[in-house]
Formats: structure tokens, C-alpha cells, sequence
């Protein structure tokens, strides 16, 4: 089996877990890479992977003084953001994948990717990279080994996860983990010359692989982000979710942040928008309200499980942020600049003369020439973005000026509030209080937003993205539904969070966003703080709660009495077009579609006459 086993480099450690070294020999057998190389996450060997990758091309070093322990990569045109169309639930039948994933029969696409994976390492060094999504004493902390021919994809996951020795020894000799098999598909022949971002360029020839059932993932062709961090969507996310369906709790693509009021009062709240929709922004936003405080506990990803206490109790299984650059201001997202100051790595943004990074809607000047993301000499006037609109930062949390004291607590923290939200110009009003769990479940299932840069594809167009969970469910939708309709069972329903929607990016006519966003969120976090403590005012209205207009605090804001009765509004006209578009969506579920959603859209539908 092991043909070159013994030849092989390899500083394979003390390994208590013989299924644990079974597997990377399988593996090293089938992707012939020159070495196996075992990641103990220390910062001498993220030290030598940095300066391995400025050697080869990958990397450049940002000015020390500027910007210390930081580092710019470049992908290839490419390879720029996640490829849902070649995204895959290998489920043992395509219904328990469900109507909005692909799936492919398990044993074909095994074969498949046998066939690409063979001698795929050639050439290059076989990482493995030992990481835990969750606190190591977290009860649903979840143990991975990423294998990957990419040091990128080390330097980041060593940011992104708990990764190196300490998760080895949570190991020991029996623990399971789940395996991710990495590659970037571009093997080297003998004396070819590397390139700074390896991988295969043809898109049929990306795959990104989940089998539910195994539990596995396998990623093939793609260095950059959800494609390749195998931690973050495809662990934490997609198969996360289709095992915390069977045990009883939620994975969900949604930030985590604590609100305290200037009375000292804290809540926590979580919130699910659409990819490149504003979690980041919300989750370590500044208040404008003076007196109010926001801390982040995380910006993507929340494992929720109901406490002893019978409360919803949220835990980022990760730690770092994986950040949308193009935006990110002293003024929108001051936090956010901070975490990246320093032991960052920026992929595909400006790089200055100083060698430093800039990008657009940075808030401070633009470099008067650069180097734009595809490496070529750029100006501001050259009428071109320097920046990718997917470029972006990968910085650790514990960077972030306001990280919650309790963002590394292993049972997470105790929910108020869910928020849903998404891109949406029209119809749906600033904020609006679900009436109770079902009519939340009802919203997040309804939730729609324009399509951005995050994933490859048209952005822009309106799509139905229930729970921002569309490219992330790893099985059948109507059964998630379902499995979120069951926590009213599963505790009292007092202990429930309230549920909002929200949408901050409402548009006039002329195009323009009738709300200031960012900051200015802190005017609708309070009201949803007051609504939980029961003092908010509200008017019941056909689709949900919506503050009176005299129950926002506005102080400071100048903001048109035209423009808020128009966030505040039920756009009658806009709701029958949205309840038509629903109810198409609901139809793709079929039997699936639990009755009580159904029914949630019938009494919509009357409501709305
Ligand atoms: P992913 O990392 O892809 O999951 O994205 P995300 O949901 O964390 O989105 P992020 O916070 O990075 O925001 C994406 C884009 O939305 C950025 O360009 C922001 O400037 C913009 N944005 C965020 N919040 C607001 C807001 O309140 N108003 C407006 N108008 N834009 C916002
Ligand atoms: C998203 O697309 O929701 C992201 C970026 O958070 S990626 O990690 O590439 O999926
Ligand atoms: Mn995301």
C-alpha cells in the first residue's frame, strides 16, 4: 500500500490514535505528495510557513511597521470565492439532500474523486492539520483533520481554529474526528516551476464535497476561503448541521454579539444574514447611541443547543474572522480595522507603494498607484477596482478591541434575540418582531436577499436564502425547517428568543439606502432589547411588530419624516409579490414543507387580504 512510505519526509509526532495515522497513510498513498508534514499550530512553524510563502510567491510581506505580521496573497482570477455549483451532499438519496442541493449518488462521486486525488500532491509537501471547531471542553466541540497540500490554507485555518497539539491530545486514542481532504489540484512534475496561488482552473473541475453520513469532506481545485478552510462551512456548517439534527441542536450561519444598555442591563443577541449581508458589521458595530455597548463573541457561525436553564445558548465554533474587506472603514467598522492591524492575512486587495493594503470604501485616500489584486500596476483613475469585491481579511478574534469576555466559553451564552435579514431595496421594513416562535420560524424560512461577491455568480438578483442557510444546509431544507419548529417542543416556550427581522439596506427611488446602517443599527438593537424587557412600543401590524414611529431612539440622527415612514411601512403591494415568491419557493419542498409553515403563509396571505 505504502509504496514510498519509507522514503517519505515525515515528522509524524507521537500519534496515540492508530485510525487517526491509518488515514494520512491512506491518504499520503493515494495523493503521493514529496513529504507529510504533521502541523503542531506552534508560531515557529507558522513563522517558517510565511516565510516559505513569501520564498515561493505566495505571500508578501506587509511593512513591518505598518502592518506587523501580516501578509498579502493573490489567487489566481479564478479562484475568488465559493462555487456553489460545484459544491455536493453525497447523501445516500438525493431527497435527504433536498431540492436545493446538489447531490450526487455517495459511491460514484467517491470514485471520481479517487480518480482526481490520485497523485494530486505531486511535488508539494502534505500538511496535517489537527483543529477543533468549539472550546476543547465545549460538550459539541467537534474534532477535524484537514489535510491539504496548501501552507495558505495552514497559515489561515491556524487563525480560523482552535489547531495544532492540544488538539491531538483531546484526541488520544479513540476520540473520532471527522477527516477533510484538501487539495489544490495542480500537482507538479519533476523540475516544474510553482506558481504563487496553484489550483485548477477549469470550474467543472472543482469539487467540494460533503458525505453526511461518513462523516467527510473532500475539496478539490479551490485555495480560498469556504472552498478550502474546510473548517468553517463545510465542517461547521454543513455537516455540522446535519449532525446537529440528529443530536438535538443547531448549526447556523449567524454572528454572535452581547448589547449592554447604559443601565448595565446585557443581552445577547444572534443574527443570520446572507453572505456578505453585515454580520461582521453588526457583530463588533459601535454604537452611535451614546451609553450602549456592543461585544462581539463571533462574526459567522453560531452552535446553538437549548442549556440547563432551558434558554437557546449560542458558541462561535471559531476563532477568527474571515472578513469582506471592500467597505471596511474607521467610520462603518472600526473594530473590524483594528483586529487587522497587525498578524493579519489580506487576500486579494490593494498593495500600496509602503507596501501596505488599501481597498475601496477604506475610508482614507487611495494609494496614488498600487498593485491591484491581479497584480497589476493600478491607479485610482484607471476606472477599475483595485480591490476584489470578495477580497478579504483573515485576523484573529482575540484581536478585536471588544471581544466578549465570554467568546471562549465552552457552554456559549444565552440568547434574547434572533435576527434574520438580507440585502432587500424594497418591502421588507426596517425591523419587524415575529408574533411568536412559529411566525419566527415562518421569517427565516422567507428569507430572501440580493446576491453579493461571496459566491461566484450573477450579484444582485433577488433569491430566496432561508435562514442564510441555502449554500450551507447539509440536507433537506424542509426537514431543517422542521428541525426549527421542533425547539418550541424541546423547552418552554417562555425561555425561546424573540425573533426580528431586519433589513438595513432599504433603498428610495433614487437608489439611495433611506437608513444609515452600521452605527446607527444600535437605534434598532435597543429597541429590540426594550421589546425583550417588554417596555418597547410597537403597533401590530399584518406581517409583525413594528416600532410606533416615536419608538426608535433617533437622538443625533438626521433622518427625514418621509424616509422613516417608509422603513416603517407595510408596503401591501410589495408583501402580496413577496408572499407569491414564498409560497413558489415553499413549492419546491413538496411533502417536505412542514403544515405549520404552510399555514404561517396562509394566515400571512389573509392578513395581507
Ligand atoms: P460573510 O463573511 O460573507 O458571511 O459576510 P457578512 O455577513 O459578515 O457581511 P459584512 O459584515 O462583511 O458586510 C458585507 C458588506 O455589507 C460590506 O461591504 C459592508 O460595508 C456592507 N454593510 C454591512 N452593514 C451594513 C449596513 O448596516 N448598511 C449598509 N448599507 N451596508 C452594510
Ligand atoms: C460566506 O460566503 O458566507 C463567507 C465567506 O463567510 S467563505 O468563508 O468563503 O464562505
Ligand atoms: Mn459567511
Amino acid at each position: 500500500m505504502l509504496e514510498n512510505m519509507t522514503t517519505l519526509k515525515n515528522n509524524q509526532p507521537k500519534i496515540a490514535n492508530q485510525n487517526l495515522i491509518a488515514w494520512v497513510q491512506e491518504m499520503a498513498a493515494l495523493c503521493k505528495p514529496t513529504s507529510v508534514h504533521w502541523c503542531d499550530g506552534s508560531e515557529t512553524e507558522n513563522q517558517s510557513l510565511c516565510d516559505l510563502m513569501v520564498q515561493s510567491g505566495t505571500f508578501i510581506k506587509l511593512n513591518e511597521k505598518k502592518r506587523p505580521g501580516s501578509y498579502l496573497a493573490r489567487s489566481h482570477p479564478s479562484d475568488v470565492a465559493r462555487v456553489e455549483d460545484r459544491t455536493f451532499i453525497c447523501s445516500q438519496t438525493a431527497a435527504e439532500a433536498g431540492p436545493t442541493n446538489n447531490w450526487a449518488d455517495p459511491v460514484k462521486m467517491k470514485a471520481e474523486l479517487l480518480a482526481r486525488f490520485k497523485g494530486c500532491m505531486a511535488g508539494r509537501t502534505m500538511y496535517v492539520i489537527p483543529f477543533a471547531m468549539g472550546p476543547l471542553a465545549s460538550p459539541i466541540c467537534k474534532i477535524g483533520i484537514e489535510i491539504t497540500d496548501s501552507p495558505y490554507v495552514v497559515v489561515n485555518m491556524r487563525i480560523m481554529t482552535r489547531m495544532g497539539k492540544s488538539v491531538l491530545d483531546k484526541l488520544g486514542t479513540d476520540s473520532e474526528f471527522i477527516p477533510c481532504v484538501h487539495s489544490v489540484g495542480a500537482p507538479l512534475a519533476p523540475g516544474q516551476k510553482d506558481v504563487a496561488w496553484p489550483c485548477e482552473p477549469d470550474p467543472k473541475k472543482k469539487y467540494i464535497v460533503h458525505f453526511p453520513d461518513d462523516p467527510s469532506i473532500w475539496s478539490y481545485g479551490s485555495g480560498y476561503g469556504g472552498n478550502a478552510l474546510l473548517g468553517k462551512k463545510c465542517l461547521a456548517l454543513r455537516i455540522a448541521s446535519t449532525v446537529a439534527k440528529r443530536e438535538g441542536w443547531m448549526a447556523e450561519h449567524m454572528l454572535i454579539l452581547g448589547v449592554e444598555s447604559p443601565s448595565n442591563k446585557k443581552y445577547y443577541v444572534a443574527a443570520a444574514f446572507p453572505s456578505a449581508c453585515g454580520k461582521t458589521n453588526l457583530a463588533m458595530m459601535q454604537p452611535t447611541l451614546p451609553g450602549w455597548k456592543v461585544t462581539t463573541l463571533g462574526d459567522d457561525i453560531a452552535w446553538i443547543r437549548v442549556g440547563k436553564d432551558g434558554q437557546l445558548w449560542a458558541m462561535n465554533p471559531e476563532t477568527g474572522f474571515f472578513g469582506v474587506a471592500p467597505g471596511t472603514s474607521a467610520k462603518s467598522n472600526p473594530h473590524a480595522l483594528t483586529s487587522c492591524a497587525k498578524n493579519t492575512v489580506f487576500t486579494n486587495v490593494v498593495l500600496t507603494p509602503d507596501n501596505d493594503i488599501w481597498w475601496e470604501d477604506m475610508g482614507v485616500p487611495a494609494p496614488a498607484t498600487g498593485i491591484d489584486w491581479e497584480g497589476n500596476p493600478w491607479t485610482p483613475t484607471s476606472g477599475k477596482k483595485g480591490a476584489h469585491a470578495n477580497s478579504r481579511f483573515t485576523a484573529p478574534a482575540s484581536q478585536c478591541p471588544v471581544i466578549d469576555p465570554a467568546w471562549q466559553s465552552p457552554e456559549g451564552v444565552p440568547l434574547s434575540a434572533i435576527l434574520f435579514g438580507g440585502r432587500r431595496p424594497g418591502t421588507i421594513p426596517l425591523v419587524n418582531e415575529a408574533f411568536d416562535w412559529e411566525h419566527g420560524v415562518f421569517m427565516g424560512s422567507a428569507c430572501g436577499s440580493e446576491t453579493t461577491a461571496a459566491a461566484l455568480g450573477t450579484a444582485g438578483v433577488l433569491r430566496r436564502d432561508p435562514f442564510a442557510m441555502l449554500p450551507f444546509c447539509g440536507y433537506n431544507m424542509g426537514d431543517y425547517f422542521a428541525h426549527w419548529l421542533s425547539f418550541a417542543k424541546k423547552t418552554d416556550r417562555s425561555k425561546l428568543p424573540k425573533v426580528f427581522f431586519v433589513n438595513w439596506f432599504r433603498r428610495s427611488a433614487e437608489g439611495k439606502f433611506l437608513w444609515p446602517g452600521y452605527g446607527d443599527n444600535s437605534r434598532v438593537l435597543k429597541w429590540i432589547c426594550e421589546r425583550v424587557e417588554g417596555t418597547g412600543k410597537a403597533q401590530t401590524t399584518p406581517i409583525g411588530h413594528i416600532p410606533t414611529r416615536d419608538a426608535l431612539d433617533l437622538s443625533g440622527l438626521n433622518i427625514s419624516g418621509d424616509d422613516l415612514a417608509e422603513l416603517l411601512k407595510v408596503d401591501l403591494a410589495g408583501w402580496q409579490t413577496e408572499i407569491a415568491d414564498v409560497a413558489a419557493n415553499y413549492a419546491k419542498f413538496g411533502d417536505k414543507l412542514p403544515p405549520a409553515l404552510n399555514a404561517q403563509l396562509d394566515s400571512l396571505k389573509q392578513r395581507i387580504g
